[in-house]
């Protein structure tokens, strides 16, 4: 029920559209993987990008990824999840974020967005898809799942077995390096078709300390 403040939508009697316009105007920034994977059958190498998107756990490592259906079957990334069972998530900064859009164009499976979008292909280390070689991270990932959670509608975790940071954002000790986080300039998804957000505005928050049974100011 609406209240003085708050309008509620009652999603159980909306239309899937108006759904997720409330859903990706509001839940942002979100990062995005840029998800590489191929054919089995044909090797053909498919890249787009995916905003439904984070990282879910640590041990084991875990990413998850929301690719809907398109047109009643499967997009091609979730095709070749399900029949592959491997892919590598790109990250994507902002000089990249051209070429990243161009490769959510509806490519047919036979053809490669990496080539369309002028992109170079850089073999993974422990899985058969390449990475992106201009993005400066890159995770190879096996799937751990792939949930149906709704006609052609995929959830797909991922446990990341080997990762690729570019060295020009690595710093300290190699044996325990730590990331230039700004200089990475990763941008995230926001509300309409085509809104990103850079992540160049920062402030920092002292996290809370041990519980006292006072309030924390
Ligand atoms: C920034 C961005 C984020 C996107 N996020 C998603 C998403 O989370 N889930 C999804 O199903 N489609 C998403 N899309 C649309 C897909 O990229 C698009 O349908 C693409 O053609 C799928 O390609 P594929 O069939 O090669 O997998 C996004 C597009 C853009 C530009």
């Amino acid at each position: 029920v609406s209240d003085g403040t708050h309008a509620a939508f009652d999603f159980e009697a909306m239309a899937p559209e108006a759904r997720y316009r409330l859903l990706v105007s509001t839940v942002v920034p979100r990062p995005i993987a840029w998800v590489v994977t191929r054919s089995p059958e044909t090797g053909v190498v498919n890249a787009a990008p995916y905003s439904f998107f984070n990282v879910m756990g640590d041990d084991p490592p875990v990413v998850a990824i929301g690719v809907l259906g398109r047109g009643g079957g499967y997009k091609d990334t979730s095709r070749n999840i399900l029949e592959a069972g491997e892919f590598v998530v790109c990250l994507v900064p902002e000089e990249l974020a051209p070429a990243m859009n161009q490769t959510c164009v509806d490519a047919p499976p036979g053809v490669s967005e990496l080539e369309l979008a002028g992109l170079s292909a850089a073999p993974s280390a422990k899985v058969a898809p390449p990475r992106i070689a201009e993005s400066p991270v890159a995770l190879e990932c096996v799937r751990l799942h792939a949930l149906e959670l709704g006609p052609r509608q995929v959830c797909v975790i991922g446990r990341v077995v080997a990762m690729h940071i570019a060295k020009r954002v690595l710093t300290g000790d190699p044996a325990r390096p730590r990331v230039d986080t700004p200089a990475l300039r990763m941008v995230g998804r926001m509300h309409g078709s085509g809104t990103y957000a850079r992540t160049g505005d920062l402030f920092d928050l002292t996290r809370p300390g041990p519980w006292t049974g006072q309030g924390a100011g």
